[in-house]
């Protein structure tokens, strides 16, 4: 998921040439707006989190752009592609370090197994959304 401030920033589109560039094939893919109780529910495994209220916030100010992403080793090769979650400690060329404003506002979500990935891409999708 493109997340509010890179899309307002303008940067979605250099982000998704990106990850194309990067071998992922793209299955679905939608922009959006979630509504609080949607990214309450998205982000619900941080719900005891400190940041919990200002992510849910942040992650209904505005669209998104949300994908499912197909490739082998997809979880881990997009997690390396995004870098670490604060910008600050991201390695050179990944998407963070490039585009994120700060470890709140990261540009990039991605899922963290493909378990995960399922559930999140259904969160978004329906089956004939997915090609
Ligand atoms: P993401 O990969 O989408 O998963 C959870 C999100 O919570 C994370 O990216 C950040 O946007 C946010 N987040 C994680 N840790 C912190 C933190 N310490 N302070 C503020 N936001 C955070």
């Amino acid at each position: 998921m493109i997340k509010p401030e890179a899309m307002a920033a303008g940067h979605a589109g250099k982000i998704l040439d990106l990850v194309l560039s990067k071998g992922f094939r793209l299955v679905s893919l939608k922009f959006t707006q979630l509504s609080e109780q949607e990214a309450g529910k998205f982000y619900e495994v941080h719900k005891e989190r400190p940041f919990y209220r200002d992510l849910v916030n942040y992650m209904a100010s505005g669209p998104v752009l949300a994908a499912i992403l197909e490739k082998e080793n997809a979880v881990q090769d997009f997690r390396a592609l995004i870098g670490a979650t604060d910008p600050a400690e991201a390695a050179e060329g990944t998407i963070r370090k490039r585009f994120a404003e700060s470890k709140a506002k990261n540009a990039v979500h991605g899922s963290d197994s493909d378990e995960n990935a399922a559930i999140e891409g259904a969160f978004f999708f329906t089956g004939r959304e997915q090609y």
